[in-house]
């Protein structure tokens, strides 16, 4: 197949959530000067790419994905002379800058939403608007963060729909004036120099007009996810008429978020003769990968987006914003942290697709034990524990749950060195620190060759220097036991084959191994004896011909 565009096969795309990256003036909050400050750090690492998770004006009811000005910065992070440097610094390193943009929803503090409220032309159905059915919201549907996905309001004397908190009113995409807002949007910052755009929640944008009743088990609190919302015929409409008009006219890199009810559906969004993404990010709520057998699920993933999506290239990572740290879920962030953080780096970047790191975990940062459920800001962490109590769960329980999958474990501070709030800020932090920091940071690991930090920047250099990395074709090997995971890249007459243990537990190495040893996760100790993969031991080989 020909990619739309090539350049964006060589990215590798760090993921910053910039309220917890780096402050740079003493206020607890991470900001845009901060990002600044830490581009050399990033260089040094190698990315090529950077994605700002929101950093606009918001009230931040869910941390800035409620935008109530998409062409303001919001105050805390600094201002749009800052974002015009940070762009211009990116670009002066050689990396490429990638926007959050969220427009499934607004924030319900946009002026949209107030004009819409008062019926103001032409702001009128900017949002879905209906009313009541009997006294009562006009379906069963679940928001993501709990309870109903409408919200009554007074003003108007209708419903609108909000199927994440009810302070993101979903953006009605048909109707014709909202859809130009959002196309001029683009243009906009195309023009302040961004390269590339993360769309948010982007399978959710076509609605059925008769908004009929989901079906399906209710949650806890008796409303019922609308699978029936996912990845309608609609969306793909706007989103192909995004690319013809925008994304491809713009060059503009693109990878879209979307929720996927089969794997089959993600070829929907990055075929080429779908002409939508260049790549999607397959959302899974971390739920459903909760007590799964790590290896099989990896595994089985890969072999079936492999097969279903022609060229095989989607966004390749195990952390983000919204999961908990990769180290902590996926493996061991005990005795163990230092090799499985290693061994999930090398199967993350021998997949097919774009690499993406999500700040703090080329250091392998883990998830963090708080004690009391008040110690939580996430939206999602409250509406969890909420649920679980309505369950029935105790609240010992119910908190075990939500802590376990709290979306702040991978927002707590980025921990930069050993002295107070782990050199985040002078301040007080938004967040609380991570306690670990005193061990795991940027300082100790920058000056520490066999570190994770120095084990990820070999890791991507290897991306420059290998072909089949970027343009190889997968083959699944049997690894001879279900924690072990096998499979190799060919291209340009070079095969780089690797084998990863990922359990606490030794296992036989996969027969028939050969070739030159580039990376193995065990680098402290003797190197790999050909005969047993050690606990965590992941070793990639290269051979010719
Ligand atoms: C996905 C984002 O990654 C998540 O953080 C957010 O809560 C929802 N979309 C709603 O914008
Ligand atoms: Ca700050």
């Amino acid at each position: 197949m020909i990619p739309q565009k090539d350049w964006v096969r060589d990215l590798v795309i760090y993921q910053i959530y910039p309220r917890s990256f780096f402050d740079s003036n003493g206020d607890g909050v991470g900001d845009l000067p901060g990002v600044i400050a830490k581009l050399d750090y990033l260089s040094q690492l190698g990315v090529n790419a950077l994605w700002l998770s929101p950093f606009f004006a918001s009230p931040n009811d869910d941390n800035g994905y409620d935008i109530s000005d998409y062409r303001a910065i919001l105050p805390e992070f600094g201002t749009m002379a800052d974002c015009d440097e940070l762009i211009r610094q990116c670009h002066a390193r050689g990396m490429k800058f990638i926007l959050d943009l969220v427009v499934n929803h607004s924030s319900d503090e946009h002026e949209w939403f107030r004009k819409s409220v008062k019926r103001e032309a032409p702001y009128t159905d900017y949002y879905y608007w209906r009313d009541p059915v009997d006294g009562h919201a006009p379906n069963n549907w679940a928001s993501c963060f709990g309870g109903s996905a409408w919200e009554f309001n007074e003003e108007r004397g209708q419903y609108y729909l909000h199927y994440f908190s009810k302070k993101q009113p979903d953006l009605n995409w048909s109707c014709p004036a909202l859809k130009a807002e959002i196309h001029e949007l683009i243009r906009w910052w195309k023009a302040r120099g961004v390269d590339g755009l993360r769309i948010d929640a982007i399978s959710y944008l076509d609605k059925p007009a008769d908004f009929p009743d989901a079906e399906g088990a209710p949650m806890p609190d008796g409303y019922v996810f609308p699978s029936l919302l996912t990845g309608r015929p609609g969306t793909h409409a706007y989103l192909h008429e995004l690319n013809e008009k925008l994304f491809t006219p713009l060059n503009l890199m693109t990878v879209g978020e979307v929720s996927l009810r089969c794997d089959a559906e993600l070829a929907d969004y990055v075929s080429d003769e779908r002409a939508e993404f260049d790549m999607a990010i397959p959302f899974l709520p971390p739920i459903a990968e909760y007590g799964q057998h790590v290896p099989t699920m990896l595994r089985d993933r890969l072999k079936t987006r492999y097969d279903v999506v022609p060229g095989g290239w989607w966004a390749q990572f195990m952390s983000n914003h919204d999961k908990p740290r990769q180290v902590s879920f996926f493996g061991n962030d005990g005795e163990f942290r230092e090799v499985c953080a290693k061994a999930l780096a090398l199967v993350n970047h021998l997949s097919p697709g774009t690499p993406f790191v999500y700040q703090g975990e080329e250091l392998g940062m883990t998830s963090i034990h708080l004690s009391s459920i008040d110690q939580y800001d996430d939206i999602g962490t409250h509406n969890d524990y909420r649920q679980r109590l309505l369950a029935g769960d105790s609240p010992e329980a119910a908190f075990k749950f939500a802590a376990d999958l709290s979306r702040d474990n991978a927002r707590t501070p980025m921990q930069w060195n050993a002295s107070a709030n782990a050199g985040f800020t002078t301040g007080t932090p938004w967040l609380k620190v991570n306690p670990n920091y005193v061990d795991i940071n940027a300082e100790a690991q920058t000056s520490d060759p066999l570190s994770v930090f120095h084990f990820y920047r070999r890791l991507i250099a290897l991306r420059g220097a290998h072909p089949a990395l970027k343009n190889g074709d997968l083959q699944m090997l049997d690894g001879g036991n279900a924690d072990v995971i096998a499979f190799s890249r060919t291209a340009g007459g070079e095969t780089l084959t690797l084998a990863a243990n990922l359990s606490d537990a030794p296992h036989a190495a996969p027969q028939g191994l050969t070739g030159e040893i580039l990376l193995q996760s065990h680098e402290r100790e003797s190197g790999f004896d050909g005969v047993t993969l050690r606990p965590w031991e992941a070793v990639l080989f290269a051979a010719k011909g």
